[in-house]
């Protein structure tokens, strides 16, 4: 069991709670290492009054450059496998809990709360579940969800009770619950995890009902007839196990009207995959996903936090279960930060690290060229140059110049076209893009190199 500080921590946060009405995320969070100055990712959605975290797993916790950014990053833990019930309760009636332990005190170590995952799924059971007689399956949920949730009192923020329970047409699944107990072991798993933890906020937990569809009027039904039916029930877990550029238009609108049922939403294994390798504009794509998953979030009052499903490339499920995609995390293998990293900073109120500079080119000369930096990581950044028509007719095409003073290189740009002659930059507009409309804007970007410093170079801006 976690040491007793951590214990003495929880009822500190379980007051917030209650303060709050909704979740616990007034608590510090540990400073950044030396190496990276500037607000974390938990820092900055503490101070909008969410958390944002990450899963994690115990293999991971012996490798120090990882938990180095994990203990100092995040200020929210999932238990990624361990409190699956193979692992809490290998054999009927014997609970093992070494490993989660391992998990929630390194959290309570680093002031990070805790989401448990997960009480009652269909994945991940021991062999025996099968074997246990249909009139007895009942008992035996309620023995799990009371033992688990039992020896997670007070340790736990939100319990994933029930996982993945309906089918993408919003029918049951037909999990060995639904079989042997029927329609009825979801409410019974909820109300044995009250029991046994009244102050942890209690969600159902799943994948693809991040947009309205079948599968999420499903569990819109059910949160409603729960509520209806005084079943507790605090909140709905949207998973978003998401793919590039497919992030559902309906998402804020979903997550708003699970909000007005009266439940807390939380989005609780983000990741955004791609087809493998990256490139840069995957990365500006999966970028620029991460941040429309942020801002719907923070724009519904309800939505408590984001957790991503690991943070690093290098300890992502998604390459062993999707063959052919990955990249789908905020970090890459090596634990620099991505340009997914900085979209999310920068939608959590994070300012970018670098100024923006506008120029205006040559009298006469048409147009103006605003260089900006999007995101920037230990060797590399991410910067986009908008172009705006000033004259009086439509642009037929258009030339941004500029030279590097600090030895930074551009290794792929989109929307525009380069020639490089030495620290010598020309951008020329695409075949597509050479028309501006008058005041009328277009933009190229691009992912580049640097050595430590990288100031906004001045930049020119010609119409052809
Ligand atoms: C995954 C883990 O990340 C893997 O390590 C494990 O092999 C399988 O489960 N939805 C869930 C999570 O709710 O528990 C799953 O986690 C990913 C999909």
């Amino acid at each position: 069991m976690p040491a007793p500080a951590g214990r003495a921590r929880r009822v500190l946060a379980a007051t917030t709670v209650a303060v709050m009405g909704t979740l616990a995320v007034g608590m510090a969070v540990a400073a950044p290492s030396s190496a990276d100055a500037g607000p974390t990712l938990g820092q900055l959605a503490a101070a909008q009054g969410r958390y944002f975290g990450s899963a994690t797993d115990n293999p991971t916790l012996d490798n120090a450059p990882y938990t180095a950014v994990l203990g100092s990053e995040f200020n929210q833990i999932t238990v990624g496998n361990t409190q699956k019930w193979m692992y809490t309760e290998p054999n009927r009636g014997q609970f093992d809990y070494t490993q989660a332990d391992k998990i929630v005190a390194f959290a309570q170590a680093h002031d990070q709360i805790v989401r448990g995952h997960t009480l009652v799924w269909h994945n991940q059971l021991p062999g025996w579940i099968d074997t246990v007689p249909a009139g007895e399956l009942l008992g035996v949920m309620r023995d799990h969800v009371a033992n688990v949730a039992g020896h997670y009192q007070g340790e736990v923020v939100h319990w994933d009770v029930v996982n993945e329970a309906f089918e993408e047409d919003g029918t049951r699944r037909q999990s060995v619950f639904q079989q042997k107990i029927g329609d009825s072991y979801i409410a019974e798993a909820f109300k044995a995890a009250r029991a046994a933890d009244p102050d942890a906020k209690l969600y159902y937990n799943d994948y693809n009902i991040e947009g309205i569809g079948a599968k999420s009027d499903a569990v819109y039904n059910l949160v409603k007839s729960f509520k209806q039916q005084g079943i507790p029930i605090d909140g709905v877990g949207l998973q978003a196990h998401l793919i590039l550029g497919q992030v559902p238009s309906t998402l804020r609108q979903n997550i708003q009207r699970f909000a007005d049922l009266g439940v807390d939403v939380a989005i609780t294994e983000l990741d955004i995959r791609m087809r493998t390798p990256r490139d840069a504009t995957k990365d500006a794509q999966q970028a620029a996903d991460y941040r429309t998953v942020t801002n719907a979030c923070l724009a519904v009052a309800r939505c408590v936090g984001i957790t991503v499903w690991d943070f690093s490339d290098g300890y992502s499920w998604i390459p062993s279960v999707f063959p052919g995609e990955g990249a789908a995390l905020i970090y890459d293998e090596n634990f620099a930060k991505k340009p997914s990293y900085w979209a999310v900073h920068e939608a959590l109120g994070g300012t970018t690290t670098t100024t923006t500079t506008t120029t205006t080119g040559n009298t006469g000369s048409g147009c103006t060229a605003t260089y900006r930096v999007t995101g920037q990581w230990h060797g590399g950044y991410q910067a986009e140059v908008t172009v705006r028509n000033t004259g009086a007719t439509a642009t037929s095409g258009w030339t941004v110049r500029w030279t590097f003073a600090q030895g930074q290189t551009v290794r792929s740009l989109w929307n525009g076209v380069l020639t490089a002659d030495g620290q010598e930059m020309t951008v020329r507009n695409a075949p597509y893009n050479g028309r501006i409309t008058v005041d009328g804007t277009t933009a190229f970007g691009f992912i580049g190199a640097h050595t430590g410093t990288n100031d906004t170079p001045t930049v020119t801006c010609a119409t052809a």
